[in-house]
């Protein structure tokens, strides 16, 4: 069974479709592609296993396919990438009257959106997350962008797709490691707003781990829905929708000392949420017992909790450098509890720094 969530957008609404075996669904497609010639981003892992089948699929419904297959990684995440798809659409004479559809994971996800945000002054596309975590984060919301040599995702847009469709039988080739990471962003959302979805966690994360698609299923819908909530609220990110950056600064923090592509980010993010409840927990706004749980589901989800080796000053340059900071003082995503989390610099200093010396938690 598809399940469908709808993003209230006004004129840029638009559905998240979760279900499994969705790439051979020719009438999903139908009713999102209005134009006749399709542009289908992907990159090297991913089209072997998959463009096959979804271009069946449009030619079925009578689609002029163009492929475009980049490179693999975050380090390709770039200007020159962007320019590739740029040149393949103009050497295939693409006008206003494309449709781009972003096949992969979230690197994919937003160079393409962002390609489809910027040519020809825009054009329509949709989303196919491959990745748990491209599926429950990066396709929702209309984040669009690439990196700069001088920081991540400094040059983007925001651009909402005309559909995501999150087929979870793609994550059958998901390597492990990135299924966990994808868990991290899940896991976040119980933590921030949705205490009984924390609980539903906690009592099938083994099943989840296993893979078992009705619980996926479930996962993904339950995130999509959370992500929905707060984007609709918020969609230009000027207030409540900082609540996502949870763990984010601890996190990016981690992914710069240690050098991008070192530790996954939702690794990074797993152990930035650790670090954010401690922080809690000794402001009292969490209770030890709560601590315990959070730390419990982080670690059945196979993720790490101890950060790597990085002085405190070096933490504290890094966390100042992160675009959460006013005038000095480190703005932070904290807990009040399982389900609830605040956006504050109202902590003690002092007791940031115990989390910042601690080793192993
Ligand atoms: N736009 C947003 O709101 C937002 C939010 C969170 C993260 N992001 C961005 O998302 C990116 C990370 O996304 P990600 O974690 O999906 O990483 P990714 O896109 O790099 O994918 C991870 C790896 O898995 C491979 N892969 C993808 N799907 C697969 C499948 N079904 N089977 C086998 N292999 C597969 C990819 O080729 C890649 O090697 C970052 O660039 C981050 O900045 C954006
Ligand atoms: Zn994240």
């Amino acid at each position: 069974m598809t399940e469908t969530i709808n993003i209230n957008l006004g004129k840029r609404s638009y559905p998240i479709y979760v279900g499994e075996h969705l790439l051979t669904n020719g009438d999903l497609f139908e009713k999102h592609i209005s134009n006749k010639k399709v542009a289908i981003v992907t990159n090297e892992t991913i089209s072997p296993l998959y463009l096959q089948k979804i271009s069946k699929t449009f030619k079925d419904i009578n689609k002029e396919i163009i492929p475009i297959i980049l490179p693999d990684g975050e380090a390709f995440k770039n200007f020159e990438t962007l320019n590739l798809i740029y040149d393949e659409l103009l050497k295939n004479r693409a006008n206003r009257q494309i449709s781009l559809v972003a096949l992969g994971g979230g690197v994919v996800g937003d160079i393409t959106g962002f390609a489809a945000a910027t040519f020809m002054r825009g054009v329509d596309f949709i989303q196919i997350p491959t990745t748990l975590l491209s599926q429950v984060d990066s396709s929702v919301g209309g984040k669009t962008g690439i990196n700069h040599q001088l920081g991540k995702n400094m040059i983007g847009a925001f651009y909402q797709p005309k559909c995501v469709i999150a087929d979870i039988s793609l994550l059958a080739t998901l390597p492990d490691n990135h299924l966990s990471a994808g868990l991290a962003e899940v896991i976040k959302y119980g933590l921030i707003r949705d205490f009984s979805f924390f609980e539903w966690l906690e009592k099938n994360i083994n099943g989840i781990m296993k893979r078992d698609s009705k619980l996926l299923i479930n996962a993904v819908i339950c995130s999509c829905k959370n992500k929905a909530d707060i984007v609709e609220s918020d969609e230009f990110e000027s207030n409540i929708r900082a609540i996502l950056n949870l763990g984010h600064t601890f996190g990016h923090a981690i992914e710069t000392a240690t050098g991008y592509g070192k530790w996954l980010h939702g690794e990074a993010i797993g152990i930035g949420m650790v670090m954010a409840a401690h922080l809690s927990e000794q402001m009292g706004w969490l209770k030890k017992e709560e601590y315990q749980r959070i730390k419990s589901l982080i670690v059945s989800s196979n993720l790490p909790i101890n950060p790597p080796e990085i002085s405190k000053k070096d933490f504290l340059d890094l966390m100042q450098l992160d675009k959460k900071t006013k005038d000095d003082q480190i703005n932070l995503v904290l807990q009040q509890g399982i389900g609830k989390a605040i956006l504050t610099s109202d902590y003690d200093e002092e007791k940031l720094h115990n989390t910042l010396l601690k080793k192993s938690f």
